[in-house]
């Protein structure tokens, strides 16, 4: 069966990652998650004092990039891939609100977008992988076999992402989060380099009303109609 880039873009919080996991796993191919991969070099920026006193020293991070390297390994109980900054796993601390408040800015800076997407045509180049962001359609992999475009409403986003930190023990303010999906938001689709838009001939998602397993039908559908076309 041929093999394919399956791109999938879309807002933060719709879910779109266990999405892009799951139909991973169903498929036999590599997830590659490119938020974390932003993630990690602001987890990076922040250790490091490049991120200090409110700003991020531009000049700091151009210079420290290069000595910033993502990988990813399953993990060995969930066998999901978890991600790993200078072969220290950082899966938990990137998902924390320290990281969630300065990824924006750190993501919408030229040289950071430039690196990664190198890294990230590179990890695409044998195909067979699911790959999930916000320019992967657009920018990364504009000639993807499959581009889908998810979204569901800032509200229900901002409640899934409480769950989601709530089953790791944080503890949030629902107002706090939606404020912060709501300014990544508009920082994710106003930004110059590689904004967060619908590629062309995207499938759009909305998944605000729909349960999973027939989000996850929907999909394969998609998935089945492009490889035995
Ligand atoms: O998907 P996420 O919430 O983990 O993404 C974290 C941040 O990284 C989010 O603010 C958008 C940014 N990002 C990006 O600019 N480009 C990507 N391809 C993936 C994520």
């Amino acid at each position: 069966m041929k093999k394919i880039i399956i791109a999938i873009d879309g807002h933060s919080s719709s879910g779109k990652s266990t999405m892009a996991k799951d139909l991973a796993k169903e498929i036999g191919y590599t997830y590659i998650d490119t938020g974390a991969m932003y993630r990690a070099v602001t987890l990076y920026a922040l250790k490091n004092g490049i991120i200090a006193d409110g700003r991020i020293d531009e000049e700091k991070l151009r210079k420290a990039l290069p000595d910033t390297h993502i990988s990813f390994r399953p993990d060995e109980q969930t066998s999901r891939p978890d991600t790993y900054l200078n072969g220290v796993n950082v899966e938990k601390e990137i998902r924390g609100m320290e990281v969630a408040d300065w990824v924006s800015p750190v993501a919408a800076l030229p040289f950071v977008r430039k690196n990664l997407v190198a890294k990230q045509q590179e990890m695409g180049k044998a195909k067979g992988i699911v790959m999930d962001g916000r320019d992967i359609g657009t920018m990364v992999f504009p000639d993807a076999e499959l581009k889908l475009f998810v979204t569901a409403s800032p509200e229900i986003r901002a409640q899934r992402r409480v769950d989601e930190l709530k089953a790791k023990g944080e503890q949030t303010r629902y107002e706090e989060v939606l404020e912060n999906v709501r300014k990544r938001d508009y920082i994710d689709s106003t930004r110059e380099e590689g904004p967060l838009r619908k590629a062309e001939g995207a499938l759009v998602l909305d998944n605000s009303n729909i349960t999973p397993a027939e989000q996850k039908a929907w999909l394969m559908e998609q998935y089945n109609s492009v490889v035995n076309e």
